[in-house]
């Protein structure tokens, strides 16, 4: 792991404008599963039932039972190093932001400030039927469910995209802008199976960025990694927190 380390923060540390593009496997060593590993959610349960509008439409009682158990898990779960660095390297003014495809918020627990959720967030809700939406801080009442909406009384909805739906348009334009703007691309644990979310990294290499990718398993970018790092997030992190903390602080141009 010597060189890969070395080569890792030769390319941070020469670069100004690092951009983290983020799935479901940085949260992996924290306990919460993925969705495409073996195991994972998508093998065990069935994404058009309970991440789609029509599913929620038939049986929104399973849907939500789904997601408080989901979110009763990430409840639990603490960021782990992969998590942490990225904050570190935020607060060195090296890293820009991070977008992420995980609705976990574990990012934000782990004290990064621009994050760009752009599928969503557990810990918000909004109405099925008008512009409400809201965060919240508990898992809804079980034996409540669905939720209502304060202001109109129809159901609320987990704040987060499903299957078939379009990606919040100002959160997408963010993305695009980042994954435009970015010197470096550091794509971390997803399979990009998912568009249009994985057309990020082949934005930002075609504008110039250098990608690298982490990830104990192949992915839909090997193709385009400068850097390819065959591991586990955290445990990356974690061999390579030490140089990390000692990086300067990088001044804003
Ligand atoms: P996937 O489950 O498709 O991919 C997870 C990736 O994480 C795989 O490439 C794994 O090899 C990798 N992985 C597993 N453990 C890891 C670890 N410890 N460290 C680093 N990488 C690890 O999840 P996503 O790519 O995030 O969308 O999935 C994208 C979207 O599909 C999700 O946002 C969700 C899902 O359907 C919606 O719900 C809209």
């Amino acid at each position: 792991m010597g060189d890969t380390y070395r080569m890792f923060l030769d390319m941070v540390s020469g670069s100004r404008y690092i951009v983290a593009f983020t799935g479901a496997g940085v949260s992996a060593e924290s306990g919460i599963p993925t969705f495409r590993d073996k195991g994972g959610l998508w093998e065990r349960f069935r994404p058009e039932e309970l991440a789609s509008v029509e599913g929620f439409m038939r049986d929104p009682v399973k849907v939500w039972r789904w997601y408080i158990w989901r979110m009763r898990t990430i409840y639990s779960s603490e960021p782990n190093y992969a998590h942490l660095a990225l904050a570190l390297l935020e607060r060195k003014g090296r890293l820009r932001s991070i977008i992420t495809q995980n609705i976990d918020g574990l990012h934000t627990k782990a004290g990064s400030r621009r994050v760009i959720e752009i599928h969503g967030s557990i810990w918000r809700v909004r109405c099925a039927r008008c512009a409400y939406r809201s965060e919240i801080k508990e898992v809804p009442n079980e034996s409540e469910l669905p939720p209502t909406c304060p202001e109109c009384g129809y159901m609320l909805r987990p704040d987060v995209v499903w299957f078939g739906e379009p990606l919040d348009n100002m959160k997408w334009s963010m993305a695009v802008k980042e994954a435009t703007r970015s010197d470096l691309f550091m794509v971390i644990g997803t399979s990009g199976a998912v568009y249009p979310a994985a057309e990020l990294p082949y934005i930002a290499r075609n504008s110039g960025s250098r990608i690298i990718v982490i990830d104990p398993n192949p992915t839909a970018f090997d193709d385009i990694a400068d850097l390819r790092i065959w591991s586990r997030a955290s445990e990356f992190f974690r061999g390579i927190w030490r140089d990390l903390e000692s990086l300067p602080p990088l001044d804003p141009a």
